[in-house]
Parts: C-alpha cells; structure tokens; sequence
C-alpha cells in the first residue's frame, strides 16, 4: 500500500487544502508532522466550510484517525479551542480519531510573546512571522528545555520543566523589556490545560509503525511551502520548522523508506506572505490581478499575499529537495484570460546565467528573473474536469511547466470544489 506526503512546492498556500482533503478520503490515517497552527486550511464539504489550523485535516472525514506529530509545535489551549469549534460544527473528535505524538513539543503563552516583541522590535530582519511562537517554540525544542505533551501528566516533572525555561526566558524578557512570567500561573494554567490534551497522546511512532503494517494508507500533510524550509528556504525570511518532504519520517517517526509518493503542490502562479526575496513578483496591474482573481490573503492572518509569474526555477528546486514524484498543479483558472503569461526559466546575476536559486541572502535579493513568454488564453478552465476541456493554450503552459521543473502533473486543480480535479497519475496507486 502506497503512504503519500503532500509538500507545498512555493512558499506555502499553494492549495494543499483541498487536494489533501481530496487525497484524505482515500487515506486511513491523516498525520502532520512540521508546523504549527501559523498553517491555515479551509475546508468545504457539502456546504460547510471548515477553518483548521492545528489539526491534521482528516479529522473532519469520518472514520479515519488524524495524528499530531512530534515534528510539530503544538500550542494546547489553541488546540482544545479548535477542537471545541469543529465539534460544534458536528463533527465527532474522540481519542480513537485524534493522537497527538507524546514528544510534541508546546508552544506556551511566552513564545508568542517573544515572538511578537522580537518582530516588533527588530527594524533590520523582520520576517513578518505569524506571531503565533512557532519560531521560539522550536528554539526551546532544539536548546532542550521546551514542555513537551508527555510532561503534562507529573506535576513534578511538569514544575521541573518550566523552572528550566524560565531561567532562558527570564533573562531573555529582561533583555526585551517585557515583564517576568508568573511561574505558578503557568504551571496553573498548563495542569488546568492537561485533562484536555492527555487523553489524546499516544506513542505515535509505534502506532503508525503498526498501521503500516496493517497496509493501512498513511497520507502525511505538510503545512506551509518548501521555499520557507529552515535549511532549504529563503533564509532567514523562513518557518522555523524543515518543511520538505524527508521531514515526515523524523516529524513522526517512520521510516524514510515507508514514504512512496510525494506530491507536490504547485500554483500555477507564484505568492508569498511576509518579507523576504521573491524574483518575480510583480508590482503592477498583473500582480494586482492575480490577487484579486486568486483571492490571495491568509487564511491565519489576513494578510494580502505578495503575486508574481510562476518560478520554474525555484519549483525544480523544491520538487528536488523534496523528491517530487508528482505535482498537484493549482489555481489555473486565475490565470484565465490573460492576453499573456510569463515564466521565469533562469535567474542573471552580474552578467551570469544561474539555474538554481543561489544560497547567500544579497545574490537572492539581486538575481533578476529570465522570463519565456507564452500566449495566454480568454476560455475559462475553472470547473474543468478533463484534459479535453482546457484550451490549447492552457495545456500548452501546464506541459511548459512539467518540462521546466522536470516533474509530471499528477492532478490538476481547477475549482475550489473536489470534483473539479483531473487525475493523471493517482497517489495512492499501488
Ligand atoms: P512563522 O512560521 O510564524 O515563524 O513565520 C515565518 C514565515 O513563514 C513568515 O513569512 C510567514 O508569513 C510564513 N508562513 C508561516 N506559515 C505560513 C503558511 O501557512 N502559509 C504561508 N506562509 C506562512
């Protein structure tokens, strides 16, 4: 049986929502396993739109289990508010459908905190972050003082653990100027906090282990975009969390080797929340355009996304770093009636031809995008469900972009709506 990971191929809100909910009704178990609730999915199933953040989104699927992994950052009064939401919209989230790994690290009030002081204070790097703590959250992780869900259950170990991050944060307030943290709060509001995540956690390596070898069908959703990946991404305007595809086997502990297809997902356009580098974005009434037509502000924040033409050099990149199998080509039909469209297929920098996108920040500021322009097209592809039904055009472009990435559409995305989608090559396939 076929275990698929889903990877946004650009910096994130590439459409991941509707093909993994599309993927998730043929899966059995629906893991994340990186990010945190700074990931935002809008899910609409018969009519009812269901906004998720935090949980993996097969919860809203019946009978399938949905997993929080330990790859992921896991803020637990957001989580019980999320959950309370989604079960007022009738859907049924019980132990047996909902495990959260017991090594999940927990973002606590402070780590928003930080998070927001440091991007409000900081003039020279600002990276326009969430605010959410996803980045402070993963630092205590790796500095080997976070709260992880395991300690919740012993009042001792629980203390222990939050004297240890506050000997960090305390002097790291001091510094910033904000107040100390009320440790018997804390360590209050996180005992009031437990009953409602414990019963929850599981060992969640070893579940998924046995579920794979049930041939159960694993899909593992990623959240945010490979081009916003700690290592990989265009650092440090980057998520703190390694978003490529390998990350789902150390975000849950698989095996590398239990991974069989990764799709990754690809707009047929290129977008990009908060600051950093972006080669083609555009400024004009193009870009304006596809904001507007494409309906580009955050689902987590409101934001209006940054738009430009497609990058063909830094989606080959991504599908390479993340060992693209397929690509969900999506959001075509904002392309629709454009007289012309351009794609970017190499970068000059100081009078050279460059082919990747290079590594130090100022050379990723200055490279100037190298475009090849093709004719649009003025029929509508929205709602189409078959190659037969786009114009010539339209498939000319789509084939353009699988021969400048070197990755085959696997499905192409036409509508918001799941059966708007043409399948090529199916994921799941044995
Ligand atoms: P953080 O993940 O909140 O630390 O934000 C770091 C960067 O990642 C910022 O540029 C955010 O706008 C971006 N980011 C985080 N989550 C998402 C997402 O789900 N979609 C798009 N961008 C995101």
């Amino acid at each position: 049986m076929a275990n698929v990971v889903v990877v946004g191929a650009q910096w994130g809100d590439e459409g991941k929502g509707k093909i993994v909910d599309w993927l998730s009704e043929r899966a059995d178990v629906i893991a994340r396993f990186q990010g945190g609730h700074n990931a935002g999915h809008t899910l609409v199933i018969d009519g009812e739109v269901f906004k998720l953040h935090a949980l993996p989104s097969g919860v809203v699927r019946g009978g399938k289990l949905s997993v929080i992994g330990n790859g992921v950052v896991l803020d637990p009064w957001h989580l019980v508010t999320e959950i309370e939401t989604i079960r007022a919209q009738g859907v049924e989230i019980t132990p047996e459908t909902l495990m959260i790994a017991e090594n999940t690290p927990l973002i606590l009030p402070l780590h928003g905190e930080l998070d927001r002081a440091r991007e409000s204070q900081n003039s020279v790097a600002k990276i326009g972050t969430t605010g959410r703590g996803i980045g402070p959250a993963y630092e205590d992780k790796v500095g080997r003082r976070v709260v992880r869900v395991a300690d919740l259950a012993d009042p001792a170990t629980l203390a222990t653990r939050v004297d240890r991050l506050l000997i960090h944060h305390g002097a790291l307030r001091r510094g910033l100027g904000l107040p100390e943290v009320d440790r018997d709060g804390l360590i209050a509001a996180l005992s009031e906090v437990a009953p409602k995540i414990l019963p929850y956690a599981a060992p969640v390596w070893k579940v998924l282990n046995e579920k794979k070898s049930e041939g159960r069908r694993i899909l593992f959703e990623g959240a945010q975009g490979a081009l916003l990946d700690i290592d990989f991404g265009t650092y440090p305007f980057v998520t703190s969390s390694n978003v490529i595809a390998g990350q789902a086997a150390t975000g849950t502990g698989i095996g590398p080797g239990s991974i069989d297809f990764v799709l990754g997902i690809v707009k047929a356009y290129t977008t990009r929340v908060g600051e950093g580098p972006f080669p083609t974005e555009l400024f004009d009434e193009d870009g304006q355009r596809l904001g507007e037509r494409g309906h580009e502000f955050g689902t987590t924040t409101g934001r209006k996304r940054r738009c430009g033409w497609f990058d063909a050099v830094l989606v080959r990149q991504t599908c390479a770093t993340s060992g693209v199998n397929g690509i969900a080509l999506t959001k075509l039909d904002v392309l629709d009636g454009f007289e012309e469209l351009k794609i970017c297929t190499g970068y000059e920098l100081d009078g050279r031809m460059l082919d990747h996108l290079p590594t130090a920040a100022d050379q990723q500021a200055r490279v100037t995008p190298v475009y090849e322009t093709m004719t649009g097209w003025s029929d509508s592809t929205a709602g189409a469900r078959s190659w037969a039904d786009l114009p010539g055009e339209a498939i000319k472009y789509v084939r353009r972009i699988e021969e400048l990435i070197r990755c085959p559409v696997a499905l192409l995305s036409t509508s918001p709506e799941r059966e708007d989608t043409i399948l090529v090559t199916d994921p799941f396939a044995d």
